[in-house]
């Protein structure tokens, strides 16, 4: 064996620090070429694609989706800046197996429907790559502790490309709390309400009919990632703090059969389905260390698309839906005295400026005009250059199982009168120790 380390054992070093199996790989000054394939590339892995384009020292050498004209159109993406033109796999849904056997990939971006996300990393991760899988990770208890226990054997990064935790606001209320600013987090209330219907019927452009079988079949908090991941981060999850234990329920049934019976009419088959997806869905999860969060789902009724992120600590609060923030001592200080003078919020965006993250201070130009108001590239950006320098990864398996097995739990929560149920504890101890992410890294 070579004395000197190469690509793929540089790394490797890190995802092995990053899972704390191993001392820290001496990091490469030079940033390596990374060697990228994409499994799935429909509307999601297609928006990846176009950010991975965008980076310096990416080279995308392989496409996998059964649906051929999807994996010609990204084909061509690729080459359309330069680069050969990408293999492409296109022979039904197990041909991401041919993905797995090539020896060039370092990592492999998986964009696929929610039940392809775990077999399709594990695959990558058992043939020695890299993965970056669309939220969830995975669906179920039993695939969660699979990722982390593949992850850990072969050293491997598993992370989950969860675009929310790149927000500008989250980024700068976790500098805030980094600062003090705001104090200790105490509760936090946070949700995906978004009227997917229209979605998961399939009856608009982009549309993802694989999520309709869900809500038949499932009956729970389906999508959690989004809202606790930065929930996650600003708590120090896995990270001196965990979740303990959590409780979950959901409402009856209506709106999805009403929205069915309206489109397609009373006698479409569509509209003789039976949901067991309650249309909105509620769980309370409690820290290890005494916090807690109020975590919403729906996307099944009428409503606009609403940014539920309120933020609870010992100095202050944020509240998304206001757009405002209140700190105590600062907020008030124009208040007379006596408890009629009850304190106000104030606009957020003094604050953006002040405590605006560095992440966003020096890559927010290149971000402007990419997905989701540049979270999209962020994430992207930071995968990409932890792989290139060698460095642990923001979002590491622990992350990604933690926030994705909260789905499944809740399921069980809501199948049985609501019950509290356990939260797994993934690093195994580990939370106890291992620091706080390091806000000032994230560059
Ligand atoms: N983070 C975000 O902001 C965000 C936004 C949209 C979607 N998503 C997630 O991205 C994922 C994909 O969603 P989408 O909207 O692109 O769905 P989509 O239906 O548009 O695309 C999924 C693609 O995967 C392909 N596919 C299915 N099975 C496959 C297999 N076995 N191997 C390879 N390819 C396979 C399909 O043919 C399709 O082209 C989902 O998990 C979704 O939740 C995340």
């Amino acid at each position: 064996m070579s004395a000197v380390p190469g690509r793929r054992d540089i790394l490797k070093s890190a995802a092995l620090a990053s899972v704390g199996l191993a001392a820290h790989g001496a990091p490469s000054k030079t940033p390596k070429v990374i060697h990228v394939g994409v499994v799935g590339v429909g509307g999601r892995g297609s928006a990846l694609l176009m950010n991975l384009l965008r980076l310096d020292g990416v080279v995308v050498s392989a496409i996998c989706d059964p649906q051929a004209d999807r994996v010609a159109n990204a084909q061509q993406m690729v080459a359309q800046t330069g680069q050969p033109k990408p293999e492409g796999y296109s022979r039904g849904d197990q041909d991401f197996r041919r993905v797995a056997d090539r020896e060039d990939l370092d990592l492999v971006v998986n964009a696929t429907p929610w039940e392809w996300h775990a077999p399709i990393s594990l695959a990558m991760l058992r043939s020695g790559k890299h993965v970056a899988t669309e939220v969830p990770a995975a669906l179920t208890v039993d695939e969660c502790w699979e990722l982390v226990e593949t992850a850990e054997k072969t050293g491997l990064h598993c992370t989950m490309l969860e675009n929310d935790c790149y927000d500008r606001i989250t980024l700068a209320i976790l500098n805030m709390i980094r600062a003090g600013v705001l104090g200790e987090p105490l509760f936090a209330e946070a949700g995906y309400c978004h009227d997917l219907r229209a979605v998961q019927f399939n009856t608009v452009k982009n549309g993802e009919p694989w999520r309709l079988d869900h809500s038949v079949r499932r009956n729970g908090n389906l999508y959690p990632t989004h809202p606790i991941g930065q929930v996650a981060m600003w708590m120090d999850i896995n990270r001196g703090d965990r979740f303990d234990y959590m409780v979950s329920m959901s409402s009856r049934s209506r709106a999805m059969h009403e929205f069915a019976v309206k489109q397609f009419g009373a006698s479409d088959p569509r509209a003789k389905l039976k949901f067991n997806q309650g249309d909105t869905n509620t769980s309370l999860i409690r820290t290890a260390s005494g916090r807690y969060i109020s975590l919403y789902f729906d996307t099944s009724t009428p409503r606009p698309k609403e940014e539920i992120m309120r933020l609870q600590c010992a100095k202050g609060c944020y509240s998304a839906l206001e757009d405002k923030i209140f700190i105590e001592g600062r907020s008030n200080r124009s208040e007379g005295p006596g408890w009629l003078h009850s304190p106000h919020f104030e606009p957020l965006e003094p604050y953006l400026t002040e405590y605006d993250h560095p992440l966003w201070k020096t890559r927010g130009p290149q971000a402007a005009g990419s997905g989701h108001g540049g979270i999209d590239y962020m994430e992207m950006y930071r995968l990409i250059k932890n792989l290139q320098l060698g460095q642990p990864l923001d979002i590491d398996v622990y992350d990604a199982v933690t926030w994705s097995v909260l789905a499944p739990l809740s399921e069980f929560s809501v199948a049985n009168r609501n019950r509290s149920v356990d939260v797994p504890d993934f690093t195994r101890g580990k939370w106890k120790h291992r620091p706080p992410l390091d806000s000032d890294a994230i560059i």
